[in-house]
């Protein structure tokens, strides 16, 4: 087997286990599993039965599973051709799936429904209004503050908004093709903003509310989008987030990189207060009245399937984040597939997918999955602690929520309050827990099962990424198909997941390995805007004798079932409360300051984030380390990505663990990171260019 990508070689196990790592290589990273628990639970636990007495289940059992995903990984064609067929097709396709994932044998590329046109607002509003089911509550508007007047939206008023400000995007000079950026509130109008977009062929690209100027002008650059949707600001539990200030900055940062920013579109959130900004004449609009002038028709633009429908960016392990691209007949089959069968979506049920429209978790359980199966869901705008923990809680009462599907991060900070802000709630109305972006350990697991879930409803652990665009590997709530806390389990109809060595050669049975995935799904990525050397040596370095893979960056354990352990990111990514970071990016933040010399930036196990940013930052000679610069390094990291960039930890390091060749050697980093120091721990260090870096780094950790 060829290994195309030299990187690959420095990419790391991480051990899933505490028991695990004793066996494990000595560079393995430690997880917020082995901290939490001393090992990971193999106890299976049942379907509830009280699951099956709010619903017949979608299948018969795990046997019509195991049934119909042999189908759909012996026949990929006949599968996902005839679960299409249940969508709103203007044109017929000529041939469901082509594909190349090896490089040596050409382009790489993934083709689903080829020839065939659609729609994806069509199939997700007006097939439902169609068949008489417009007067459907489609989206509840659960705002920041608890108690405040909001409106919710039928689905007959979502296509009623989304077709006039469709229009408004058109009178902008916005055309098929066109990329138009989004940085809104978690509000209904955001779902509404992508919606419009979608349906005139526009493709979006929603930039999570919480990324700073710099962060959102990258994007707005990268994507060369003119047109802005956005907002005058939202309150974020106590916090007032200033959206239209930070469009109008980034727009300058843009202009003095040449790209004008054309039109704005603005959402008024907020009461009038003297801080409503002043709109900039020609340029803004507010976004009430634009649609109230705006032609209420809109007909919809047909699409190839392998059309565009949105870019979202994602960061990667080196550079600047990637633009990644979803097309549109695949990634609508697969992302109302999967939100049909994991959280077994049903006539009548209220979907609440906690997620921000900012990350690819609210693309697709948001916007299109539960949309496209005519769903009622929460739009929740602010966050679970605020007012208190007891939140989400009420929201499910309220609301009569049936799933609720959220962050291990999330679970782990509401745990903090113990049961009673969850006790004092009835949460009869749930079927189904969902978790997803990180793994979750089984301390957390069992809280979320036990205590919020009263051991009534099933847990769908969620394994996917961006770049896959839906749920790969998660249990299905049937009869029969037990769940072990910490393991994702099994892969969705179609997701054939491999574990290979950095070789390339792939273990067969239990093992550990890097998690890659055999052949094409419907919402594989579809390449990495404007940069297909990128796209190719990320995702398919590695090719087998036949065929090449999807890697997908994340090491994996196989159980003697066949149950996967997602075991955490072998490359230099972050998972830090489910969001991704590079660490490239934290350190060309961080050394952008001027008295700063040089820093090396790496996760660690952190108790609630999952993984937390530790920078280890050398000063330049003779600047002292000082309380204000620590302030104004987190700063750095606060203005040049955002917030929830900001540094756990911050080291002064006089020095860092370099090869003789200059290289900083992280898995060293790592360790002191996460005080596991031991000198079996540590490893070798005997190939530094001066070992005893080591020791002084030890003593100066800010953990000791
Ligand atoms: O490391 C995996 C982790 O999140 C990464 C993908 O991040 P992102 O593209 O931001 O998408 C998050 C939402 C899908 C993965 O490479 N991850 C996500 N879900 C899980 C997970 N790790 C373990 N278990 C999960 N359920």
């Amino acid at each position: 087997p060829a290994l195309l990508l030299p990187a690959a070689a420095g990419l790391v196990l991480t051990p899933a286990t505490r028991t695990h790592s004793s066996a494990a290589a000595p560079h393995a990273r430690p997880t917020i599993r082995a901290v939490l628990d001393v090992d990971v639970s193999q106890q299976r636990v049942p379907v509830p039965a009280a699951f099956f007495e709010k619903s017949d289940g979608l299948l018969n059992g795990k046997a019509a599973y195991d049934e119909m995903y042999q189908r759909s990984v012996d026949d990929p064609s006949a599968f996902w051709g005839e679960v299409a067929s249940q969508f709103h097709w203007e044109e017929p396709w000529s041939e469901v799936m082509s594909y190349n994932f090896a490089p040596s044998k050409g382009e790489v590329f993934t083709s689903w429904f080829k020839g065939g046109k659609t729609n994806v607002c069509f199939n997700a509003l007006d097939r439902h209004v169609a068949a008489g089911h417009g007067d459907q509550v489609a989206f509840i508007h659960e705002p920041n503050e608890e108690g405040e007047t909001v409106k919710s939206y039928t689905y007959a008023e979502v296509l009623d908004e989304v077709q006039r400000l469709a229009n408004v995007l058109k009178e902008k000079g916005v055309r098929k093709g066109d990329r138009v950026s989004i940085f809104m509130p978690m509000v209904p109008q955001l779902p509404i903003a992508m919606l419009a977009c979608a349906r005139i062929g526009a493709v979006h690209s929603v930039v999570f509310g919480g990324f700073s100027a710099e962060a959102l002008s990258g994007r707005l650059i990268d994507a060369q989008s003119t047109v802005v949707l956005t907002a005058d600001g939202v309150m974020r539990g106590v916090k007032p987030i200033n959206l239209y200030d930070i469009v109008q900055a980034a727009t300058k940062i843009c202009g003095e990189a040449c790209m004008e920013v054309e039109a704005l579109v603005v959402l008024k959130r907020l009461p009038d207060s003297d801080k409503t900004p002043t709109l900039v004449e020609g340029r803004d609009v507010w976004w009430s009245e634009a649609i109230a002038s705006a032609d209420p028709k809109c007909d919809v633009e047909w699409m190839d399937a392998e059309d565009p429908l949105f870019v979202l960016y994602t960061s990667g392990s080196t550079g600047k984040p990637k633009g990644v691209l979803h097309s549109t007949g695949g990634y609508m089959v697969y992302a109302a597939t999967t939100s049909k069968y994991v959280f077994d979506l049903q006539d009548g049920d209220t979907f609440f997918c906690t997620a921000d429209c900012g990350w690819i978790t609210g693309h697709s359980y948001v916007t299109y999955g539960p949309m496209l199966n005519r769903a009622t869901q929460v739009i929740f705008e602010g966050v679970p602690s605020y007012p208190d923990n007891g939140r989400l809680w009420r929201i499910v009462d309220e609301h009569q929520v049936t799933q609720i599907y959220t962050a291990p991060t999330a679970i782990r900070a509401l745990m903090r309050s113990g049961e009673g802000p969850v006790k004092a709630s009835s949460r009869k109305s749930l079927k189904l827990l969902g978790s997803v972006g990180e793994p979750i350990n089984p301390e957390a697991w069992r809280w979320y099962f036990e205590v919020v879930g009263d051991s009534r409803c099933p847990i769908a652990d969620t394994w996917w990424q961006t770049e896959t665009g839906g749920i790969m590997i998660a249990p299905l709530p049937l009869e029969g198909w037990a769940q072990k806390p910490g393991s994702a389990s099994l892969p969705f109809f179609g997701v054939q997941p491999v574990l290979i060595t950095p070789e390339g050669k792939e273990i067969e049975g239990p093992g550990e390995g890097l998690l890659a995935i055999k052949a094409p799904w419907p919402s594989t990525i579809r390449g990495v805007v404007g940069d297909y050397d990128r796209y190719v040596t990320t995702y398919f370095p590695i090719e087998g004798e036949e065929y090449g893979y999807y890697l997908t960056g994340d090491g994996c354990r196989r159980d003697e079932d066949g149950y996967h352990w997602i075991t955490g990111r072998v490359d230099d990514v972050i998972n830090t409360s489910g969001h991704r970071i590079g660490t490239a990016e934290v350190e060309s933040a961080v050394v952008l300051h001027p008295d700063v010399a040089e820093a090396a930036v790496v996760g660690f196990p952190h108790p609630i984030k999952g993984e937390g940013i530790y920078i280890y930052v050398t000063l330049n000679e003779g600047v002292e380390q000082s309380d204000e610069l620590l302030q104004a390094l987190r700063m750095q990291c606060r203005g040049e990505i955002g917030a929830f960039a900001s540094p756990d930890v911050i080291h002064w390091a006089p020095a860092l663990p370099k090869t003789r060749s200059g290289k900083i050697m992280r898995r060293i980093l790592r360790k002191i990171a996460s005080k596991d120091t031991d000198a079996d721990s540590l490893g070798d260090t005997s190939t530094l260019a001066d070992p005893s870096v080591v020791d002084t780094l030890i003593a100066t950790s800010p953990l000791a």
